[in-house]
């Protein structure tokens, strides 16, 4: 199974998270991660992964635009949506369930058939990071979603 996690980041923090989950989950599977400023949409849809992992910071209150961006230009060049998909954030604020707008983008641009309820959501320390301590268990917990979603 080929997971494509794909994230862009700014302070390094979105970047920690998603390679963290990305070394649990090369334990099962075939998984490539990359910022979205490093690669091209096109490099996705070559690739046709089983499951898309989106990861973002939330900045004024919504996702990236770069990330957004890019999820646009891979729903307009996908033939056929990518199975699955998952989403990550990282934020300082206390989490809002309007952050996650991730999903509705996902959806709207037809980019997975299917998308996992549960959200990998990490709160920072800081306004540019670090990340909280012990959000080992919460990516663990999310890989383990992940995998059962993967595989169901
Ligand atoms: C200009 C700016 C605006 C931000 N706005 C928000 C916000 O509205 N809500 C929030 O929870 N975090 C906000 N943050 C915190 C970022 O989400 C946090 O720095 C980010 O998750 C870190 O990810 P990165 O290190 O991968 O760039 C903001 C940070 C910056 C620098």
């Amino acid at each position: 199974m080929k997971i494509w996690i794909i994230y862009h980041t700014k302070h390094g923090n979105c970047e920690r998270v998603c390679e963290e989950l990305k070394s649990i989950l090369s334990g099962k599977f075939d998984v490539s991660s990359a910022d979205i400023t490093k690669i091209n949409p096109e490099d996705i849809a070559n690739d046709l992964p089983d499951l898309l992992i989106v990861g973002s910071r939330i900045i004024i209150g919504r996702p990236d635009k770069k990330v957004k961006k890019f999820v646009n230009k891979l729903g307009s060049i996908l033939q056929n949506p990518i199975s699955k998909a998952a989403t990550i954030y990282t934020h300082y604020l206390k989490w809002e369930s309007n952050y996650a707008k991730m999903a509705n983008l996902l959806e709207d641009n037809k980019i997975a058939n299917e998308i996992l309820p549960e959200i990998l959501n990490i709160k920072m320390i800081k306004m540019k990071g670090p990340a909280e301590p012990g959000q080992e268990n919460n990516i663990n917990e999310f890989a383990e979603k992940v995998s059962d979603f993967i595989e169901k």
